[in-house]
């Protein structure tokens, strides 16, 4: 019903409006005022975490995205080596596990079927298993040692967007809690990391009050048949998560790619017109890398793309190239996907609604897949 949704048209717009409250309530309670975090809900004994010399991370979905995601934040601020896998792959590979490997599961549902024979496979091995997961009791989190909620509340659209902010933010706490529980020298990037991390919700509120071009551009384009997208490190999944959104929700289809492979292949792809959005790093931090990018989107606007570029404030090196320019606040890093999926979102959504489809309820898609 209408009140259901809040006064929303569906359901996915109201989660969408709703990923503020989602992030924050999230990290409730969980970093403390001096910056130390406490999840003493993730009853994995310190002594077991502090002997940890791999993790791999299992999902499907956008839960895998945000899996991928968590692999850049887990290695550069533990420094342990950290596997992202499909839960469809993993067990049939004679994954190495043991004792000393922590297997993350993220999933919203706590149902999956292909997750949860991961985690069982994972735990007949001897690995501890940590679930990320959004339903209370759901059977993940009964059959893991350990679990983090998000706290998204219900998410009713078969499409994951709240899910997916509150499950970044639950990988950021566990990054951070792996490098607090075996002492990582932390720096002065991860203070600024905790002290971003408690704003974030802010940044993401703010970038939704910045949305109405975003879906101008999605209905001027609701003719066309592909879309690409671009991005470079945790740009990288976040393009992936634009192109599934897109696919998921318009029926289009969509690819994401690494930037750097752009040379390797996907720039054949480009013509006249082709819609790429390019996820642009920040120019402060890994420079070299905004770098990269800002020549990767003159060489496909040279050869005729329509970009899309979404691009910290201030960053005035892709104006000169970008047809379309979304801004998004400045983030570190590591932390730039919980703002740079949210125009990705409400693209997919607004070129769904324009394309008439059914934004709820896609077809030939389940909220959770119960089954192998
Ligand atoms: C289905 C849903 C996706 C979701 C995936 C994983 O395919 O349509 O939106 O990302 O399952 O679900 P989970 O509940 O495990 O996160």
């Amino acid at each position: 019903s209408a009140a259901e949704k809040g006064g929303y048209d569906y359901f996915m717009l109201k989660e969408i409006a709703e990923q503020p409250k989602a992030v924050a309530d999230t990290l409730l309670g969980r970093i403390d005022g001096s910056g130390t975090l406490s999840l003493d809900e993730v009853r994995i004994p310190t002594r077991v975490l502090r002997e940890v010399d791999k993790v791999v991370i299992v999902a499907c979905g956008t839960a895998f995205h945000a899996g991928l995601i968590a692999k850049y934040a887990i290695e550069h601020w533990t420094r342990i080596p950290c596997e992202v896998e499909l839960a469809s792959e993993f067990r049939y590979r004679d994954p190495i596990l043991d004792q000393r490997t922590l297997v993350v599961a993220i999933s919203q549902s706590g149902e999956t079927m292909d997750t949860l024979m991961a985690l069982r496979h994972a735990r007949e091995q001897g690995a501890k298993v940590l679930a990320i997961c959004n339903t209370n009791g759901s059977t993940i989190p009964r059959e893991s040692d350990a679990v983090l909620y998000t706290h998204a509340g219900p998410e009713v659209a078969v499409a994951s967007t709240k899910a997916f902010l509150t499950q970044l933010v639950a990988c950021y706490l566990v990054a951070l809690y792996l490098g607090q529980v075996r002492g990582t020298k932390y720096g002065d990037e991860i203070r600024d990391v905790v002290r971003d991390l408690s704003r974030i919700a802010g940044a993401v509120e703010q970038v939704l009050g910045t949305m109405e071009p975003v879906r101008e551009l999605a209905r001027s384009l609701a003719h066309k048949n592909t879309v690409l997208f671009l991005g470079r490190h945790v740009g990288y999944p976040v393009a992936l998560e634009g192109a599934l959104k897109l696919k998921e929700l318009a029926y289009m289809h969509a690819e994401g790619f690494a930037a750097g492979e752009l040379k390797h292949g996907p720039i054949a792809l480009i013509e006249e017109d082709l819609p790429v959005v390019v996820v642009v790093p920040s120019p402060r931090g890994r420079s070299v890398l905004h770098d990269k990018i800002v020549s990767n989107i003159q060489e496909i606007r040279a050869r005729g793309a329509r970009t899309i570029v979404i691009a910290e404030e201030g960053d005035e090196a892709v104006v000169p190239y970008a047809d379309h320019l979304v801004r998004i606040p400045a983030t570190p890093t590591l932390l730039q996907p919980l703002v740079a999926t949210v125009p990705l979102q409400v693209f997919a959504c607004e070129l769904a609604t324009a394309r008439g489809n059914e934004v709820d309820q896609p077809r030939n898609l389940a909220k959770s897949v119960t089954v192998e």
